[in-house]
């Protein structure tokens, strides 16, 4: 077992709400085909804030409600596929904002797999290392959306979150993992493409920065290797499913979620969802969804919990955490 505690967690969600009717008025959509195929009814969209705004808000929450000061910080990481800069990252721009003067910083690139990716690369840094870190989660996927493309844009929305993370003696913290990574598959999901306008180059071919996705192969894709993992990684704690208090997996779409609660014979109630209020928030979204479970008590201590990612890479991974 790798040893941390979660000490805090927090949010940052852009104030602006775009409902599915907002969406259809200007794209040919409807409300009861996007609420009937993926569960989401509304996404919050940024104004002018981009990425590490909604970062450094998370990280200033932490620190704010541990009452601890940006110093004492050993790292911070931050999972993101829509920085505000290659370089600085957004996880450097929050170290620099909040004084965090003795802690190293960087992202984690992994899609919507990029919050398990993260936690488990601070659970690392934590039992061998360190004492004290923040993860976060933090999308402006707004900017990565083609607005003209109705099979992508009413799916994704803005939004940060994160956990202050504690090296301690307590039995909780990380009891197994299972990361999986398929670039063979990569064609499925892809964003960002940059152009080189480079002295040489000969006949540029134009760079797509916009979200493409194949949405019935990322569809299969989730409902085959989620469980996959899931199953390894319970296999290594030696547990079952029925071990598990609170599922918490990617908000990406209800219907993935349903799927899997019915392979693995579980409660739907064990699967908490929150894709209706924010949409797919990717590597902000098991973030979103933790804190609002432990401000309700939802999930609190003593529990063992799962959480899963999955999506562009194509990436995959479960943890299994008690907390
Ligand atoms: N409104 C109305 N109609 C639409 C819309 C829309 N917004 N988008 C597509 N359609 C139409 C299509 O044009 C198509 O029409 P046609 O049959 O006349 O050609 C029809 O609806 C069906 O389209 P499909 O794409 O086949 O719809 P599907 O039932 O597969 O649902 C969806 C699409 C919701 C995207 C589903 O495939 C899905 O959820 N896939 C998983 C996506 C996912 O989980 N991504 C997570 C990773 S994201 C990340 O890593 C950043």
């Amino acid at each position: 077992m790798e040893k941390f505690t979660i000490v805090q967690s927090a949010r940052a969600i852009p104030s602006r709400v775009v409902t599915n009717d907002d969406l259809a008025l200007f794209m040919d959509t409807s409300d009861e085909w996007i609420s009937s195929r993926t569960g989401i009814r509304q996404r919050h969209i940024v104004d002018t804030e981009d990425t590490s705004d909604l970062a450094v808000t998370v990280a200033e929450k932490l620190l704010h409600q541990a009452g601890l000061t940006a110093d004492q910080l050993d790292f911070i990481l931050v999972g993101t596929m829509s920085p505000d800069t290659l370089s600085p990252s957004v996880a450097q721009i929050v170290q620099g904002k909040i004084g965090a003067h003795n802690a190293f910083a960087w992202d984690l690139s992994a899609a919507c797999s990029g919050f398990v990716y993260t936690l488990s690369m601070a659970s690392s840094l934590l039992s061998t290392r360190y004492e004290r870190g923040l993860v976060i989660g933090a999308e402006v996927l707004s900017k990565l959306v083609d607005w003209e493309d109705r099979s992508t844009a009413v799916l994704f929305g803005d939004g940060a979150a994160g956990v202050l993370l504690e090296r301690t003696t307590a039995a909780t913290g990380l009891l197994a993992e299972s990361l999986k990574t398929f670039g063979e598959r990569s064609q499925f999901l892809t964003a960002g493409q940059q152009q080189n306008a480079n002295h040489f180059a000969g006949t540029l071919k134009t760079a797509d920065p916009y979200f493409k996705m194949d949405g019935r192969e990322v569809y299969s894709f989730a409902t085959r290797e989620v469980p996959n993992v899931l199953n390894e990684a319970l296999a290594k704690a030696d547990l079952t499913p029925d071990d598990i208090d609170v599922y918490l997996l990617h908000q990406a779409n209800g219907r993935i979620i349903s799927s899997i609660a019915k392979r693995f014979g579980q409660p739907i109630e064990k699967f908490q969802m929150n894709m209706a209020s924010y949409g797919n928030t990717s590597a902000a979204s098991i973030g979103i969804l933790l804190d609002e479970l432990r401000e309700a008590g939802t999930v609190h201590a003593g529990q063992t919990i799962a959480i899963a990612g999955f999506g562009g890479g194509l990436t995959v991974g479960a943890l299994i955490i008690k907390v």
